[in-house]
């Protein structure tokens, strides 16, 4: 049987009442709904220190619980969807702590960066600094993503979207291309 491909959603907020997490859960729902395998890293469940050793610096047996769990899901992911608002213009901290502590983990598998905001620009900015993170980890960004602007109003708590064609639309978007990027790299490594 044809392996499905595994995609990682790592999110990057850990503020209490934080809004990211509506458009982390539409987005996990649709993959799952298309037959794929979805996994959501969150900084808030796995909390990661502030980085001292790398994944690959730790002695094999004190690795803390949260790093190694954060590893083996990007090891078996085959794409990677950061979920990233901007705070001053920038990705939130806990996103850049934890793409740091990895590296191969990520080699040579795409990338799609979905940005998000309570305003008007849906979080734009964060895409130059994290499309130059994840290139220099091996892990390029595709060109679409899902731009979200006005969150609050889009999608309520359980991450169901108010307008489920806008939202579906936007979806397809950007993953039919990333779906294109995996299964050809994939394919291209086997
Ligand atoms: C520290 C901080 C800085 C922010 N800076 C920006 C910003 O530069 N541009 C923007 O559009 N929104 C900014 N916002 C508003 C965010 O878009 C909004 O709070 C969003 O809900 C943050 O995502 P989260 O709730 O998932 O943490 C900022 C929010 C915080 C907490």
């Amino acid at each position: 049987m044809k392996k499905k491909l595994k995609f990682a959603i790592i999110y990057g907020s850990t503020r209490r009442k934080r809004l990211g997490i509506r458009l982390v859960k539409y987005l996990h729902t649709q993959i799952k709904k298309r037959g794929y395998n979805s996994y959501i890293i969150d900084p808030l469940e796995n909390k990661l220190p502030l980085l001292d050793k790398r994944f690959d610096d730790f002695p094999k047996k004190n690795i803390p619980t949260a790093v190694k769990n954060v590893q083996k899901l990007l090891n078996k992911s085959d794409a990677f969807i950061l979920v990233s608002a901007e705070y001053n213009h920038m990705p939130p901290p806990a996103l850049i702590n934890l793409l740091n502590y990895y590296y191969i983990e990520f080699n040579r598998k795409p990338s799609c960066i979905c940005t998000y905001s309570v305003g008007d620009f849906a979080g734009v900015r964060v895409q130059g600094p994290l499309r130059s993170l994840m290139t220099q980890l091996g892990s390029p960004a595709i060109k679409y993503g899902f731009f979200q602007p006005k969150l609050l109003n889009k999608f309520n708590e359980n991450g169901d979207p108010i307008n489920k064609k806008d939202a579906i639309e936007r979806f397809n978007l950007f993953f039919n291309e990333l779906l294109w990027y995996t299964s050809s790299l994939k394919k291209a490594k086997n």
